[in-house]
């Protein structure tokens, strides 16, 4: 090599140590002040995405007809179940046929894939593990209820369940290692799915009541002492209740009551999905996650999919599984705001593998980005028809893509989310605060006299002192500069356009009606648009 050489190899390695981004590595998390994001193909990357139906991925003749339509609703990923029951249908023996034909038809696609492990659990049951498993209850036992009623969900107590998951992951993840560390089609990985404990708050297996009335681990005490000012306070609370007790049984340290048959099943599924986990990623280690179904209102332990990565369970799961990187919510309930707050408590990065696939999606995608910098969205079912909504707020994140992750974690990105009961958002970026309302306030588009009003959702960044991009719908901004209160802030210039390339292309100047002369901006409901916008003050 000549020494011009060695200089572009030398300058070429200080870019990346300086921007922290290795180009060779596989897709991993990287933190950046509080917020953590993806990497993948060494450049940050936003998982615009979608899930499939649960039994989608059996056979690229289902998928085919469906491609065309995650390409029309800009999709950058899908979200997939690899099935056990499929790639071990005889124990010991893999196939691994199926998921290589769709991980070439993913590529053909140019989607990325997130695959989750239907494996001893999908929504608490076990009904996607092979038939040499749940034909032999003897060799892999089930968990009982309260009244002594076997259920068709594998014990996480039992050591022969432990070891079948595991060889049948480490097999998927070996595999995966082999036809895909090259192009790194798989970016992240969930094991399991949806764990929790039905139809009672525990498991009555002979083995799970023998460690109940055991001594808590002092792996889990020593944890909950040596971070007792960090721990969420909806667990802090059943801990302190009972004195912080950091000896005896279960009953004794957290007290008896379904809360504590709750807490012993989450430390259990926790130290049971770390070691799937750890094995995992000690093959290949993918980014990996775990999802939660999300509590229903007014449902005590045992009513909903107990113990599974829930917030009040958060200091469990991160005890038991240091190894899971995001717990992560789905979302089937509404109160998007108030669940993704309690679930970026401890820095925990927020990924959203799943959404009801609704018309609420597009505003909530672009919110999860642009306020909590998310990992990503994904509505679930996302064959099942084209959603407008989605299609275009997934396309102004695509445009936007690099000028988002390049302020990511500085404080110059935030988002907005708005329907009936929230019709107003404020937001503060440098001198300027921003109030944010559904345009339906304005009175005169058409949905403003509907019952249920349509959600309103937007990105905004901030590309300069005064120079801001708002791109989104359904949302009416005015602005104040906080700094100079005694002034007024007006709009100097409102261009409506698009990046092309990476080049921004103004598609018209707003001012008039559409800047309601200067006093506001606007994006009307239906409408999805970006609007890069210049302020200045008058008095
Ligand atoms: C949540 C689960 O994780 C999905 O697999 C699917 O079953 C949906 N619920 C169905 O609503």
């Amino acid at each position: 090599m000549n020494t011009t050489k060695i200089a572009i190899v030398l300058f070429v390695l200080l870019l990346q140590t300086q921007f922290g981004y290795a180009q060779n590595q596989i897709p991993y998390l990287k933190k950046s002040g509080a917020k953590t994001h993806l990497v993948v193909d060494g450049k940050p990357f936003i998982v615009l995405g979608g899930e499939l139906g649960n039994s989608s991925f059996t056979s690229t003749a289902y998928m085919k007809p469906h491609w065309e339509t995650l390409k029309a609703m800009n999709l950058n990923t899908i979200l997939a179940p690899v099935y056990w029951e499929l790639i071990e249908p005889q124990e010991g023996q893999f196939d691994f046929k199926l998921f290589d034909e769709l991980l070439a038809e993913t590529r053909e696609n140019d989607m990325k894939l997130v695959i989750f492990w239907f494996g001893s659990w999908k929504n608490s049951m076990s009904s996607h593990v092979p038939s040499w498993v749940k034909q032999n209850q003897d060799k892999y036992p089930r968990a009982i209820d309260e009244r002594g009623v076997s259920q068709e969900i594998l014990t996480p107590f039992s050591e022969n369940n432990l070891q079948a998951d595991l060889n049948a992951f480490k097999a998927l993840m070996k595999h995966i290692k082999q036809v895909d560390s090259e192009q790194q089609t798989v970016i992240m990985v969930q094991p399991e799915n949806e764990i929790g404990m039905l139809p009672s708050a525990r498991d009555y297996h002979p083995l799970a009541n023998q460690l109940f009335n055991s001594q808590v681990p002092t792996e889990l005490t020593d944890y909950l002492q040596n971070n007792k000012e960090n721990l969420v306070p909806e667990f802090l609370s059943i801990w302190r209740k009972n004195g912080y007790k950091t000896e005896g049984s279960w009953e004794e340290v957290f007290g008896p009551g379904y809360a504590t048959d709750e807490l012993f099943m989450a430390w259990y599924f926790a130290k049971f999905t770390e070691e799937i986990t750890r094995a995992g990623k000690e093959i290949y280690p993918l980014p990996m996650y775990v999802n939660a179904a999300l509590i229903r209102p007014g449902k005590i332990p045992g009513e909903y999919p107990s113990a599974g990565p829930l917030p009040h369970l958060m200091d469990i799961w991160k005890a038991g599984a240091p190894s899971v990187d995001m717990l992560s919510p789905d979302f089937y309930t509404p109160d998007f705001e108030y669940w993704n707050d309690l679930y970026v408590r401890q820095n925990n990065p927020l990924f959203i593998p799943e959404h009801r696939f609704d018309n609420t999606v597009g505003a909530k995608a672009l919110f999860a980005i642009g306020h909590y910098e998310a990992i990503g969205f994904s509505p679930f079912a996302i064959e099942s028809g084209l959603n407008m909504e989605l299609a275009n707020a997934y396309n102004l994140i695509r445009q936007l893509h690099p000028l988002i992750t390049e302020k990511f974690g500085r404080n110059k990105l935030e988002g907005v989310l708005l329907d009936k009961d929230k019709i107003l958002s404020t937001v503060v970026l440098g001198d300027y605060e921003f109030s944010f309302k559904n345009s339906y306030t304005l009175g005169w588009e058409a949905g403003a006299t509907n019952d249920v009003w349509d959600s309103g959702g937007a990105i905004i960044i901030q590309t300069d002192t005064n120079e801001f991009y708002i791109a989104g719908s359904g949302v009416v901004v005015t602005f104040k500069n906080w700094k100079k209160r005694n002034k007024i802030v007006g709009i100097l210039k409102c261009e409506e356009g698009s990046f092309e390339n990476g080049k921004w292309k103004v598609l018209r100047h707003l001012n008039g009606d559409q800047t309601h002369q200067g006093r506001h901006v606007r994006i009307s409901h239906g409408d999805y648009s970006i609007q890069r916008i210049q302020l200045y003050e008058y008095e």
